[in-house]
């Protein structure tokens, strides 16, 4: 069985691709900061696979990728056990593009730094596979849509400049040595829970996405949703995001996996996204349809920062990897809000 490490494993997509990962046969070992996220859910990982009797399926270990004594124990321990670890899913880092804009600097050392460190014990430790968490906050405000892999990379704050600052690192260990293996995903709006309900999202910071504060206003009744910018070039005046479903996403990583593991030394970058855009509005609407539920909004300014249309050219995903998000928008919304309620029933 081969040993995955996944850095940022207890986190909102590194969690749901370690569902992907045991589901096809890897053994996984999670380091998280749990910053942002509690080790409990790798109970629910394990519950939702059925495999709550076999918990040597997941090693955990609570501590930051900017450790490198930390991180060379973890290579150390997979040696000892004669399971090494054999590639690396890297989603460690923060996410938030308008607080990077206030705090760049702790952008540039968990993110870029942190991929460092953690490149560095890779090279030592003869691991050369990796998956890297990339967005497509890199491509900025693109000149036309959907985008495609080969778009400039531009982006408009420290966060996407911390993403493509370590897809300009990767691409330069490649060139240093060709032996390595890696695929930068590009996410688009990764949303929804797992089916279950059993996981699904869940920041203990303030949360500023489009989809958990939607979840929120239908709950709590008494709040309204902001709508940032009515006058975007758009057919209603909202900005268009192409939503993708947690597991959908989750899939792509597990089939990225394979796709390194049956195939020769290379670099490539994926956009992974559905290819369908949808304004703000048109989210209120279905998620108010299918859930059955209301949502006030009122329109606000711009947020600094936004772009009006972000939308993937998925093509290459699909063509290489043999991957198809199976999910539609109604999936998202039904999976998501089941997920939500749960946890806010909880607090
Ligand atoms: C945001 C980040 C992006 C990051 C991604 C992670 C910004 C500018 N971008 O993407 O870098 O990779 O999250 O998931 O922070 N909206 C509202 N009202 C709200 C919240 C959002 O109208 O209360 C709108 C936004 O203006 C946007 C859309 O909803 O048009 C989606 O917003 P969001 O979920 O925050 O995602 P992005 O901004 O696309």
């Amino acid at each position: 069985m081969k040993n995955i490490l996944v850095t940022g494993g207890t986190g909102f997509i590194g969690s749901h691709t370690c569902i992907s990962l045991i589901e096809q046969g890897y053994k996984i070992t999670i380091i998280d900061s749990c910053f942002n996220s509690s080790p409990s859910v790798i109970k629910n990982i394990l519950l939702i696979t059925k495999r709550l009797k076999e918990s040597n399926l997941i090693t955990f270990y609570k501590g930051d990728i900017r450790d490198k004594v930390f991180l060379n124990k973890v290579f150390i321990e997979s040696l000892k056990e004669n399971n090494p670890i054999e590639a690396v899913i890297h989603f460690a880092g923060l996410k938030a593009a308008d607080e990077s804009v206030r705090i760049p600097l702790i952008y540039w050392d968990n993110n870029v730094y942190g991929s460092i460190c953690l490149l560095n014990i890779m090279e030592k430790f003869h691991c050369r596979n990796i998956v890297f968490s990339s967005s497509a906050t890199i491509y900025g405000n693109p000149k036309s849509i959907p985008i495609h892999e080969t778009f400039e990379i531009n982006p408009i704050n420290p966060y996407g400049h911390s993403k493509a600052a370590v897809e300009n690192i990767l691409r330069e260990i490649y060139i240093s040595n060709p032996k390595w293996k890696i695929i930068n995903l590009r996410y688009f709006n990764p949303i929804g829970a797992h089916e279950s309900g059993d996981l699904g999202e869940r920041p203990l910071k303030n949360e500023k996405n489009l989809f958990p504060i939607l979840c929120k206003v239908a709950y709590e009744k008494n709040r309204i949703l902001k709508i940032f910018g009515r006058n975007w070039p758009t057919s209603d005046g909202t900005a268009i995001r192409d939503y993708i479903h947690v597991m959908d996403l989750a899939d792509a990583h597990v089939k990225s996996l394979n796709f390194i593991f049956n195939n020769e030394p290379q670099i490539m970058n994926l956009n992974v996204g559905t290819g369908l855009g949808l304004t703000v509005l048109e989210m209120v609407e279905t998620f108010m349809n299918k859930n059955n539920c209301e949502i006030p909004y009122e329109f606000c300014d711009r947020r600094i920062g936004d772009v009006p249309i972000l939308v993937a050219n998925n093509k290459k995903a699909i063509s290489t990897l043999k991957w198809q998000p199976k999910r539609n928008i109604s999936d998202m919304c039904l999976d998501g809000w089941r997920w939500q309620q749960k946890v806010l029933n909880e607090i």
